[in-house]
């Protein structure tokens, strides 16, 4: 296999969750705990596969406005994996990363969140990126307002450095599960190369071999960046 044509960084929307559990009569929150588990499977196989970055589009900032209740269940779903899931990853030298604003979320969850970032091992070969109230639109909107601050006209990298994503590089393959085809602000900014990868699957029976898919697709595009 040639390492060129492995995505160094995947951005995966995980979505199809709420029509897994409707198809089996259960309610949404069965389908974000088989979602979670889908993407703990997805996560050791996209570093087994040599991807060095994944992030998952765990919540956006719209995903706020659902009822309380789904957001509870959701938030559980994060105590569960931060407090008992998390070891097995740091066990095989890998670390976590949060992007998105999560003053929002319940204390113990905040906790939670910043303290697995902590513990990271330094220098891991793989990281997941947990994108939680995450929204493009605020993200690039915040780093703005940073930059206002400063007062300094910005080039490039000094814009980049203000995002959540400081040094993260750009995701090179982003995949939509559940049939839609749209980015629902999702890395707006970074994905402007990025390529992009729909399918019908729903989120919970996305397994190893849908990504062996995605990243075998990945592998036949090319990748011009605007040249001829
Ligand atoms: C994606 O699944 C997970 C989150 C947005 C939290 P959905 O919950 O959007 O599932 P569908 O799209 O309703 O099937
Ligand atoms: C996108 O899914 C957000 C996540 C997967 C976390 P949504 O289900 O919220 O997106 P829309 O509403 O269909 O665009
Ligand atoms: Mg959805």
């Amino acid at each position: 296999m040639d390492k060129n044509k492995t995505p160094l960084h995947i951005g995966l929307i995980m979505d199809g969750n709420g029509r897994w559990a409707k198809k089996r009569l259960m309610p949404r929150s069965y389908g974000h705990n088989a979602g979670m588990n889908a993407m703990i499977k997805i996560a050791e196989h996209a570093k087994m596969r040599g991807v060095k970055y994944l992030t998952v589009y765990t919540l956006s900032t719209e995903n706020l406005n659902r009822p309380q209740e789904e957001l509870d269940g959701l938030y559980g779903l994060f105590r569960k994996y931060f407090n008992k899931n998390i070891q097995k990853l740091y066990k095989s030298g890998a670390g976590v990363k949060v992007i998105g604003d999560i003053s929002v979320l319940p204390d113990d969850v905040q906790n939670l969140l910043a303290d697995g970032e902590k513990n990271s091992p330094e220098n891991s070969g793989f990281t997941l990126i947990f994108a939680i109230n995450y929204g493009a639109r605020s993200e690039i909107l915040r780093a703005v307002n940073l930059a206002i601050e400063k007062g300094e006209k910005l080039d490039k990298g000094a814009f980049d450095s203000l995002l959540y994503t400081d040094g993260i590089p750009d995701p090179d393959l982003i995949i939509r599960t559940g049939g839609e085809m749209r980015l629902s602000n999702f890395l707006m900014y970074q994905a402007a190369y990025a390529e992009l990868y729909f399918t019908d699957v729903l989120f919970p029976d996305f397994g190893k071999a849908e990504l062996d898919k995605a990243i075998e697709e990945y592998s036949k595009r090319e990748r011009r960046f605007g040249k001829i």
